[in-house]
């Protein structure tokens, strides 16, 4: 967890549908919490309801800070209540709002190629990340994100990537953009260029598009870190409802919090079987 996290409340200035199930919300909160990481996450809980009782965990995107507030921007996918519930709201409604949450991404400013692996909605943290290594004072990286989505009308967070990335490829398991087949695979064709030591890969997405990954780089000296999407039910650390089981030297295995002890973790580090 991260050391200055608080619960606070939150108002709506923007929650608009971009493409079909995906809202991009941005909230205003007091200019006294902690500045965000990329790769770090938020509780997100609307205020006085009942149901859904729980908070739901959701990525920064973005924000921007002035002396009198914090904005953030997240970038969501309705996939059940909590989340429809969410899109149902109207600048002016109060969010709840615990975080910043969570281990954020490792940062290499001396390694100048930085490698973007998103699936779907995992390109959240990833545009974060890419804006912070754009900050960095040596401006220098070649920044390559690969997109996977389901088809063309799945793809978002385009905009924000063209403005901090060197290049950006696309793949659609329908072929209805850019390369037909898993974003893995559009990978792994250049992936002999990544391996001089001047690459670093970032992943997030579906599971199984990460398992791949990590198949991939198996036998491969290059350094990866993923962001998981356990499901979470306080975010804290202390329901142990988000165990994801990770390496522990030798043949030993231990369970872990992704929500404390990650999100992010080195991809080879969690067990994907
Ligand atoms: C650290 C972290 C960061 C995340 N960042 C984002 C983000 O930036 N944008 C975004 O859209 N989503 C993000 N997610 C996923 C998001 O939290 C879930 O989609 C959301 O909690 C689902 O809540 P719900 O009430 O709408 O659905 P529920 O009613 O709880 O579930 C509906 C369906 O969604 C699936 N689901 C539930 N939780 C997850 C999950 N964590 N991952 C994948 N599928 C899930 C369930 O299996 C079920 O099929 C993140 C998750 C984590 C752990
Ligand atoms: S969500 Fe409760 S311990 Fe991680």
């Amino acid at each position: 967890m991260s050391d200055v996290m608080s619960m606070v409340v939150g108002e709506i200035v923007l929650n608009r549908e971009l493409v079909p199930r995906h809202f991009l919300m941005r909230v205003k909160l007091p200019a006294s919490l902690a500045i965000p990481l990329p790769g770090q996450f938020v509780m997100v809980r609307i205020r006085g309801r009942i149901e859904p009782l729980l908070g739901r965990p959701l990525s920064i995107y973005a924000f921007e800070r002035d002396k009198t507030a914090l904005v953030i921007e997240l970038l969501y996918r309705t996939m059940g209540k909590g989340t429809f519930a969410l899109s149902r709201l109207k600048p002016g409604e109060d969010l709840e709002i615990l975080g910043p949450l969570g281990h954020g991404f490792d940062i290499f400013p001396e390694i100048k190629k930085i490698v973007l692996l998103a699936g779907g909605i995992g390109v959240v943290p990833l545009s974060f990340l890419a804006s912070h290594y754009r900050k960095l004072p040596t401006n220098d990286h070649r920044i390559i994100a690969y997109l996977g989505a389901k088809s063309a009308d799945h793809i978002v967070g385009m905009d924000r990537l063209k403005e901090t990335c060197t290049e950006i490829k696309i793949s659609t398991d329908d072929g209805s953009s850019g390369y037909r087949g898993f974003v893995t695979e559009l990978l792994a064709e250049d992936i002999e260029s990544y391996l001089h030591g001047d690459s670093v890969i970032y992943a997030c997405g579906p599971r199984a598009m990460m398992k791949r990954l990590a198949e991939l780089l198996k036998d491969q000296d290059i350094s990866c870190q993923v962001s998981v999407e356990e499901r979470m039910a306080c975010g804290v650390g202390a329901c142990l409802g988000c165990a994801i089981h990770v390496k522990a030297g030798g043949d030993k295995t231990q369970y872990r919090c992704a929500c404390q002890d990650g999100p992010v973790f080195d991809i080879r580090d969690i067990v994907w079987n």
